[in-house]
């Protein structure tokens, strides 16, 4: 925790309690901070405490920057996450960078803020384990540090709702909207010359003309002065999940565990452990058109936060477009804006040029170092890759060509 604690201090932004952080729209910022949870320096400093503390999992042994680590920008860069007692989760972790922008929290948006998101993985019975919030604050309430900064913070002792409220707070100090797709869009704002652009190149300006145009991306990701993330906070089933083609056997037993017990802590539990998982919105909702659909995750910082996707089932930004190019997995709960796309291998490159131009600056080398290596990694397919099959101009039993 002490390496990740050194490098946290130059990377987060000075986000003061009265200003919205630089990209980040006023009202959408005021809409996002629940009224009372007021920024303040000594909220943010209690929430960082409880961040990196692994006194908040039943065994001492999980924090979240276990699995939301600093020096992993801010993710675990897992497949899977892996809780206390070694125990494995279906869902891939998305990072926390930018997660107090989001219109709703999880893939399946089943918690509305980082304050509520921040009190279920401590009662998540694969994650931090606890049986219930209080045992969690009776947990830290002998600290005396603790009880001094929850008496400044919130005029309380430690308890569970004040937990995820200063988390919450520490959160919003983690913005991160400083790419080299920002210099190029205030440039071109000005007419300079885009092409000047180190680190915004030729490629990534095609690929950013794709993902407005052809390839369609901007329907599900719009990313604007008013929304800098790129989620339009929408559930779609874009065949992710539809490896399980026994969606509506897998809703009817799912169905019969929510009405056995309707908690929200049975949901946590239902949605992160189990095959449920898989059902996605679905299993908020109820509706049969959500089966299959996960929020659209923020674009922002995608380069260094991989493997992709709710089940990390994707190892590079290279097979993601690939999945979208053949027009994703089809099942009977496909989204509409699904479809074949016919991007040449040239189209897919700039593609993914674009994409890791969405990443801050304060990770560059990261970045690179991050590009470099899903570039071998999608090669080592690629040689022997037989781009008909890949882009949906051929189909596996069809043997005429
Ligand atoms: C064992 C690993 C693990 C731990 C510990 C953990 N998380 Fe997570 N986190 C995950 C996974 C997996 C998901 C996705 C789960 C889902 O969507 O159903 C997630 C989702 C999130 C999200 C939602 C982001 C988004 O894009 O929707 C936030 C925010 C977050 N975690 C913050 C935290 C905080 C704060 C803590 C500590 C209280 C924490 N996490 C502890 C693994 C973990
Ligand atoms: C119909 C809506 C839709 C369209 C169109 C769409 N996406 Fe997505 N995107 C999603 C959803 C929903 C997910 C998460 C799906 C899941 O995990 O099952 C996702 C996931 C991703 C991810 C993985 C992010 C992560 O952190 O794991 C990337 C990268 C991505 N999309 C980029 C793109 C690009 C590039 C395009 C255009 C070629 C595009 N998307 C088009 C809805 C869409």
């Amino acid at each position: 925790m002490s390496t990740q604690l050194e490098r946290l201090e130059p990377l987060r932004a000075l986000v003061s309690p009265e200003e919205p952080p630089a990209r980040v729209d006023r009202r959408m910022w005021q809409s996002l901070t629940p009224s009372d949870n007021a920024l303040s320096a000594v909220r943010v400093e209690l929430g960082k405490k409880l961040y990196f503390d692994t006194r908040l999992s039943k065994d001492n042994t999980v924090a979240c920057a276990t699995c939301h680590d600093v020096t992993r920008a801010f993710t675990d860069l897992r497949k899977t996450s892996e809780g206390i007692g070694g125990q494995e989760g279906k869902r891939n972790a998305p990072t926390t960078m930018n997660a107090a922008l989001l219109s709703s929290q999880f893939w399946d948006g089943r918690e509305a803020s980082v304050e509520d998101q921040a009190r279920m993985p401590i009662i998540n019975p694969i994650e931090m384990g606890f049986a219930s919030g209080e045992a969690a604050a009776m947990a830290i309430a002998g600290d005396p540090e603790y009880r001094r900064l929850f008496q400044a913070a919130y005029g309380s002792d430690p308890n569970y709702g004040d937990i995820g409220r200063a988390i919450g707070a520490f959160e919003r100090t983690l913005i991160f909207l400083d790419a080299p797709l920002d210099a190029f869009l205030a440039s071109k704002k000005q007419s300079a010359n885009p092409e000047k652009h180190q680190d915004f190149g030729p490629d990534a300006q095609r690929g950013w003309l794709l993902f407005n145009g052809k390839a369609r991306c901007v329907a599900c990701h719009p990313l604007n002065p008013v929304n800098p993330i790129g989620s339009d906070g929408r559930f779609h089933n874009i065949g992710v999940a539809a490896k399980h083609q026994n969606f509506e056997a897998l809703a009817v037993e799912a169905l019969r565990a929510l009405k056995q017990d309707p908690t929200q802590s049975k949901l946590e539990e239902l949605a992160v452990a189990t095959d449920f998982s898989e059902l996605g919105r679905f299993m908020v909702t109820k509706n049969y058109s959500d089966i299959g659909a996960f929020r659209s995750p923020q674009l922002r910082n995608v380069g260094i936060t991989g493997p992709y996707m709710h089940d990390g089932s994707m190892a590079s930004l290279w097979d993601v477009i690939d999945h979208y190019n053949k027009g994703g997995e089809a099942n009977a709960y496909l989204d509409g804006g699904i479809e074949a796309l016919d991007l040449s291998e040239s189209e897919i490159d700039d593609l993914v040029a674009l994409l890791f131009a969405m990443t801050d600056t304060r990770f560059s080398a990261l970045n690179a170092a991050e590009m470099q290596r899903q570039r071998a990694l999608s090669k080592e397919s690629r040689p022997n890759r037989d781009t008909e099959l890949a882009t949906r101009k051929k189909i596996p039993f069809d043997q005429r060509n």
